[in-house]
């Protein structure tokens, strides 16, 4: 492909991208494909000779389309929101162009330049204060795997320089919550305590940790001559968007001398609003957070941000230093590789960039709250609705709901539960999470695409009760 080749053919691709979103509402929202129908498509083996990608388009039209799972239509309210504005595809698009790696400032001084803009601009965004760094990464689960391993470096005082974790040194533990993200069990497992090592602390009524059973879990390893390590906060837990009591836990990571890392994912794009604010009230006491423009905000996927307050830790942990790396401005500038676990980098910021110049602050403010008061709408029609239920508090845009039908035992209403959502995203027009909240089967509603408004949700709940009632 030459120049003007991909000219034309780029051209072709973007407009056969907006008119995917200009039509996406039309679509099944939900793939309907069966287990390798997409593959049984494709040549099984690649093309000797080249020339075949004059219809790109065309290929993806029919033989990806029908695979595809649309994340961005309005009645899409699975797991979490994934928006991918037109400025961050843009922003994507110029990534791939430029086609640099940022790994060290030098080799590309613009990619660590604009993604430590980018960084400072979402922190203030989020009202964090001046004393955190952020650097990106692809996703929570690296980030998240990242901040043990720097715990567990700061706690064992730098055992990576000798023995690891291979030494006679007492275990060292790490807790979070019972409704914690099982990217925290795996982050703990690949940073090597060992799953004997993670203490699952059990929540409250309204599903976050419970900070007395921390106290006792902490004093019970002591006890026992284990080593208590980090914790791992939540701010927005994956089921319910349960918010963990950060300043409470801060006080027991203050006191035990323990890092406290919190996984803030998805809800950490709400505290964009001030009066969200509250929900992480001491967070500035954290050792390290992540949250995902990736998810609720609009920055397209993979854009993880990660904000530590000691970056020289980070760098200490993370940096490696072979002849083949070093440049002439090492010292005085970021190099970016030494802050995560992979070497090379994508240029990230650039999507990030793109979408907060197209859209501006106030513009994405608007819309959570939107999101937000579309969530409470839904729950009051669910609550004033019996015997519909809503399972869990409500504070941003996660709405988890249950069909209570008349004598059925939990078992069966397990099935049933289980049996509306199934059907609804069989149905293609709405697609939603079924998940199991404090051992009930219960429908997770999860609100904010950027397409989805009022009446969207009005729709599904509609159509929610309509299944239940057997009328559909
Ligand atoms: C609370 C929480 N943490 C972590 C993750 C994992 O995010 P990622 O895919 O960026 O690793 C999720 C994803 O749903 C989440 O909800």
């Amino acid at each position: 492909m030459d120049a003007d080749e991909f000219r034309e053919l780029g051209h072709a691709l973007i407009d056969w991208i907006a008119k995917y979103r200009e039509t996406l509402a039309t679509r099944p929202v939900m793939s309907r494909v069966v287990p390798g129908e997409v593959r049984t498509h494709l040549p099984k083996q690649p093309p000797a000779r080249g020339g075949g990608a004059n219809d790109l388009p065309g290929l993806l039209e029919q033989l990806v389309m029908p695979g595809i799972t649309h994340w961005n239509h309005p009645s899409f309210f699975a797991y979490f929101p994934s928006n991918t504005s037109f400025a961050s595809i843009l922003g994507d698009l110029a990534c791939a162009g430029l086609g640099v790696q940022g790994m060290s400032w030098q080799t590309s001084p613009a990619a660590t330049e604009v993604e430590e803009v980018m960084m400072d601009w979402l922190r203030q965004m989020v009202g964090l204060g001046e004393g955190w760094t952020g650097v990106i990464q692809d996703t929570a689960s690296t980030a998240t795997l990242g901040a043990l391993i720097c715990a567990r470096e700061r706690a064992s005082q730098f055992a990576q320089a000798g023995p690891g974790l291979q030494g006679d040194a007492p275990p060292l533990v790490v807790y979070a919550s019972a409704q914690a993200h099982s990217s925290v069990e795996k982050a703990t497992l690949l940073a090597g305590f060992g799953r004997a090592h993670l203490r699952s602390i059990v929540t409250d009524d309204n599903f976050a940790m419970r900070v007395d059973a921390l106290r006792g879990a902490i004093a019970d390893d002591i006890t026992a001559g284990n080593h208590p390590c980090a914790i791992v906060a939540t701010s927005g837990t994956t089921n319910t968007t349960a918010f963990d009591p950060i300043a409470a836990i801060a006080d027991v990571a203050e006191e035990h001398k323990l890092w406290l890392h919190v996984d803030a994912a998805m809800a950490g794009t709400a505290m964009i609003v001030p009066d969200c604010r509250s929900l992480w009230a001491g967070i500035e006491r954290a050792d390290s957070l992540v949250f995902n423009p990736h998810k609720w905000m609009g920055a397209g996927f993979d854009l993880s941000a990660y904000y530590c307050r000691d970056p020289q830790h980070l760098i200490r942990v993370m940096g490696t230093n072979p002849t083949y790396l070093r440049t002439l401005q090492d010292g005085e500038v970021s190099n970016f590789r030494d802050w995560h676990i992979p070497l090379g980098r994508r240029f990230r910021a650039l999507k990030l960039w793109f979408y907060i110049l197209d859209v501006g602050v106030d513009a994405i403010r608007a819309r959570l709250r939107r999101d937000i008061g579309n969530a409470r709408w839904l729950a009051e029609q669910v609550a004033a609705t019996p015997p519909w239920e809503v399972v869990a508090p409500v504070p941003l845009q996660t709405v988890c709901i249950r069909h209570v039908a008349p004598d059925l035992d939990e078992s069966a209403l397990a099935a049933h539960n289980l049996a509306i959502a199934r059907r609804i995203n069989d149905s293609g027009a709405a697609y939603l999470t079924p998940s199991i909240v404090d051992g009930k089967q219960i429908i997770r509603v999860s609100i904010g695409a950027e397409t989805t408004e009022r009446a969207h949700v009005a729709a599904l709940w509609l159509l929610l009760q309509n299944v239940a009632a057997g009328t559909v």
